[in-house]
């Protein structure tokens, strides 16, 4: 990608992003941005991608979760830690039925631009410009919050970095202890309701009491108290993209020092678009949103132009369908890269295809919805012969009402108890949690009927 600039994206089709008003303003953000330090550096993005790579192969799983969208409001050390914490958990059980190790990716530190599938809304007559998540305008419903403000980067900027140097802090100073992450765990299953998870609960601690007896302590093995943990968004707003784009001065490449991982949303992947440019020239590991009306042309399309070398590990296809639609849809995909030949992770947003309006009012997501997709896209790959490599929920470790289900089941009535997100609804801890034992299950399953074909 030797001529590419990281401002070629403003040649070409620009959608989804605001039309800044101070020209002024904004380049001065810019220059601020552009001058300051990245947030993540290539070496860990090129690690991750390997470890991606990995996951195409299935040797490993892939978790990516976190919020619709960071808010300037909620940004905290609690959430920040609730919802490592959750993820962490999630990996445990799925490490367990897996019994392959889990990369874990936060929708932090960066995810605050949202796309929109309308430009305006209307309440109570009153039409204003849609929120576009806090990076760009405000969600309160006045006309001046809602015109977009480039200072907004800056504080986006701020908040990112600092909720990375938390994650950071958590991820190797003796927080993510492999014996404490299961003690949350068992705090959770020994819950009357949640009894049915106590068995898997019960054999993780069988076997971290034998690693234990073995020799294989904390203390002495640096792996059981550390993770890898990385970031990721959706790189919506290029300009702010942009600006945290750095050269790499080993390899000569250029660095989304934005996040490890960026991806690129359902509505902006216009194959000669803008978001497709920018993304096309960063080394970073790229995710890809594929809803139902991706063609299998234009994934190869797509296919080619981000990963014209077939790296492995370099392109996640993040498949969101909406449960029930998996089949009719996941299988022509599957044959464009297999025809291809690439090298793709494939995993299951099970949450942006499943949205609906609650009786309530509130938009919400059935948790009977959400697993179902997920057992969609494990059933079409197991029978295609391809790998399910990972699962992307939109989630909180706070014990929010925004999702319906679960064991602890939140009703419609429920939504509006503690209906906190700034946009889409998110998985609560417990039903994170649950989710995570439901997908081990079927992790599980694979893994036995992989075995069985090997012996016989
Ligand atoms: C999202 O991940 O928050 C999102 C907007 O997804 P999609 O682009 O798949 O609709
Ligand atoms: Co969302």
């Amino acid at each position: 990608m030797t001529n590419w600039q990281k401002s070629d994206w403003r040649n070409k089709l620009r959608v989804q992003m605001p039309d800044y008003t101070d020209a002024a303003a904004l380049s001065a953000v810019e220059g601020r941005l552009a001058s300051y330090p990245p947030l993540v550096f290539a070496g860990e993005a090129r690690k991750l991608k390997k470890q991606l790579g990995a996951v195409s192969r299935g040797e490993a799983f892939l978790l990516q979760g976190g919020d619709c969208a960071e808010s300037f409001a909620e940004f905290g050390a609690d959430s920040i830690r609730d919802t490592f914490k959750v993820m962490l958990q999630m990996a445990m059980v799925l490490t367990y039925g897996a019994k392959v190790p889990v990369v874990k990716v936060g929708r932090m530190a960066g995810q605050m631009a949202k796309p929109r599938s309308a430009p305006t809304e209307t309440v109570n007559g009153v039409e204003l410009p849609s929120y576009r998540g806090d990076i760009i305008n405000g969600f309160d419903f006045t006309p001046e919050s809602r015109i977009p403000d480039p200072e907004r980067m800056s504080q986006a900027y701020m908040q990112a970095a600092a909720t990375l140097n938390l994650l950071r802090a958590f991820s190797t100073g003796g927080f993510a202890n492999v014996h404490e992450v299961h003690k949350w765990t068992l705090g959770f299953t020994d819950a009357n309701e949640v009894k049915k998870y106590s068995d898997m609960a019960a054999r993780i601690s069988d076997t971290l009491d034998f690693m234990e007896a073995a020799g294989l302590t904390t203390e002495t093995n640096h792996e059981l108290q550390t993770v890898d943990f990385y970031t990721s968004h959706e790189a919506l707003l290029l300009e702010y993209e942009e600006a945290l784009c750095r050269l790499d001065s080993t390899s000569g490449k250029w660095l989304a020092g934005s996040g490890h991982m960026i991806w690129i949303g359902d509505r902006t992947r216009q194959p000669d678009g803008a978001h497709v440019e920018f993304c096309k020239g960063v080394l970073n590991p790229i995710g890809l949103k594929c809803g139902p009306s991706m063609t299998s042309g234009h994934l190869k399309s797509l296919m080619a132009s981000l990963n014209p070398n077939n790296e492995a590990g370099r392109l996640t296809l993040i498949a969101r369908f909406g449960a029930g639609a998996v089949g009719d849809h996941l299988p022509r995909l599957i044959k464009a890269v297999e025809e291809e030949g690439a090298n793709v992770v494939w995993t299951c947003d099970a949450m942006h295809g499943n949205t609906i309006k609650s009786t309530t009012g509130y938009k919400t997501r059935p948790f009977d919805s959400v697993l179902r997709e997920v057992k969609e896209f494990f059933g079409i790959h197991n029978a295609e012969g391809t790998v399910p490599g990972g699962v992307h929920f939109e989630m909180t470790g706070k014990d929010v009402t925004e999702c319906t289900g679960g064991v602890r089941a939140v009703t419609d009535e429920d939504l509006s108890s503690r209906y906190h997100t700034a946009c889409d609804p998110r998985l609560n801890a417990s039903q994170s949690l649950e989710l995570a034992f439901l997908v081990s299950e079927e992790l599980s399953a694979r893994r036995n009927k992989l075995l069985q074909a090997k012996a016989g």
